[in-house]
């Protein structure tokens, strides 16, 4: 068989639906300064999609930071993984300034998010190890643990019940081969915004030996009172033994980092495969980062306007009878009963209609019949948006309760 064969056939979980969505649902083109209004197919629409939290993508100092570090380094620089010729005072700097604010011992910047979590997962754990991880765990968790030849448990989403079973399973296993436990969580789950049991977790210490490795992502910058993260706020920063979080989101680049004490991290340095073997990040990312972290320190305003948007929406669609599941973050889903054929058109009517862009969920992530439409409020949205975009959701709602985005009702919703 030829290997090429599933092109012609499957095209992929997600490829399958190439078809009917590049370009619209997948792909789609938002134009313009990124802002809470940008521009898609041609027109302004209000965006709700964009992790850039604290609004720090297009801040002033951060752009002139970016630019000034390109016109000085360039983008090259330095040449090489770190551990080879990619080594700076600069990417130093961040790492202490990084380790000092999620109060660690120290840190180590990774070149993506995604390959840094896979390789801190691949270096912490050999074949006598088991680890036991969330089901909802991000990709970058599943995909490193699939490097993993020992064992691996799932418990089910936060469910600790489950957790302590697993643990148990896991320590009766490491106790013959001699091998140690990881657990993995998220501090902020991305996709529903509710936050991993850090407190629970932590408390099972006492009970099993672990070590625990939190992927916090989205609450790096937007949680805890000083940003911080989800350990921060739930006040178990210290009994995190490895912390990861990225700048995708909150400090709007790309990179990101891990914290834990020194020894894990220099072992980290000489042992995660995806930074000893690949580039190190480059100068505008390092002094633009800095930028970014200085502004997420010094300037609070930014996560408390942030909040504001946050608690806005979120009280003014509960108020309005939405259903936003479990969320304590920024993060706002928005729960909706219908199929594929419903949450397709409430999407396009939403962006075509009403001019609002968000993200959407449907079966095989969220199960059958629940439609997720997925809100990031940003400290760039304003209260006008808030009220407009829960004024168009109660219209979205109702049409859906009456059935109006169904098969027969397509055309009918469709661009205007
Ligand atoms: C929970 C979580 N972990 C890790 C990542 C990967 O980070 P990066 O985009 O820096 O590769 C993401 C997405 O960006 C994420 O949402």
């Amino acid at each position: 068989m030829d290997i090429f064969n599933k092109i012609d056939t499957t095209f992929g979980p997600l490829g399958q639906y190439m078809e009917q969505a590049h370009g619209y649902y997948m792909f789609p083109k938002l134009e313009g300064p990124i802002s809470n209004k940008m521009i898609f197919n041609g027109k302004e629409r209000l965006v709700w999609s964009l992790n850039n939290y604290l609004g720090l993508g297009n801040h002033p100092e951060v752009r002139k930071a970016d630019a000034e570090a390109a016109a000085e380094w360039g983008l090259a620089y330095p040449m090489g993984a770190r551990m080879m010729s990619g080594q700076t005072k600069y990417h130093e700097e961040l790492e202490r300034r990084l380790a000092a604010f999620v109060n660690k011992e120290a840190a180590y910047l990774l070149n993506y998010g995604y390959q840094g979590m896979v390789s801190i997962i691949n270096s912490l754990v050999d074949r006598r190890d088991v680890i036991v991880y969330d089901s909802e765990a991000h990709a970058c968790i599943i995909d490193g643990m699939r490097l993993h030849f020992g064992k691996r448990f799932v418990y089910p989403h936060n469910n600790m019940e489950n957790l302590e079973k697993e643990l148990e399973r896991a320590t009766k296993i490491v106790e013959k081969t001699n091998g140690g436990i990881l657990v993995i969580t998220e501090g902020v789950y991305g996709m529903a915004g509710d936050l991993g049991n850090l407190k629970e977790i932590t408390a099972l210490k006492k009970k099993f030996k672990f070590r625990l490795l939190v992927d916090d992502a989205h609450g790096f910058g937007t949680m805890g009172k000083t940003g911080a993260g989800t350990g921060e706020h739930l006040g178990v920063q210290d009994e995190i033994d490895v912390y990861f979080a990225t700048f995708a989101k909150s400090m709007a680049g790309i990179g990101g980092f891990v914290a834990s004490n020194k020894k894990v991290v220099s072992y980290l340095m000489y042992n995660m495969r995806s930074q000893v073997y690949a580039k190190s990040l480059p100068m505008p990312m390092v002094i633009g980062s800095m930028k970014r972290l200085e502004l997420l320190q010094n300037e609070p305003e930014h996560k408390e306007k942030l909040w504001t948007i946050v608690n806005a929406l979120q009280k003014g669609l509960r108020e309005n009878g939405f259903d936003l599941g479990n969320t304590e973050s920024p993060v706002t889903p928005v729960f909706l009963k219908g199929g594929v054929v419903e949450a397709t058109n409430v999407t396009r009517d939403l962006r075509e209609n009403h001019n609002i862009f968000c993200s959407i969920v449907s079966y095989p992530v969220v199960p059958k019949g629940v439609i997720m439409l997925r809100l990031i409020p940003t400290a760039m949205h304003t209260l006008e948006d808030v009220d407009y975009t829960i004024k168009c959701f109660s219209e979205i709602k109702k049409n859906l309760d009456e059935g109006k985005y169904g098969g027969e009702h397509i055309e009918k919703m469709v661009v205007k």
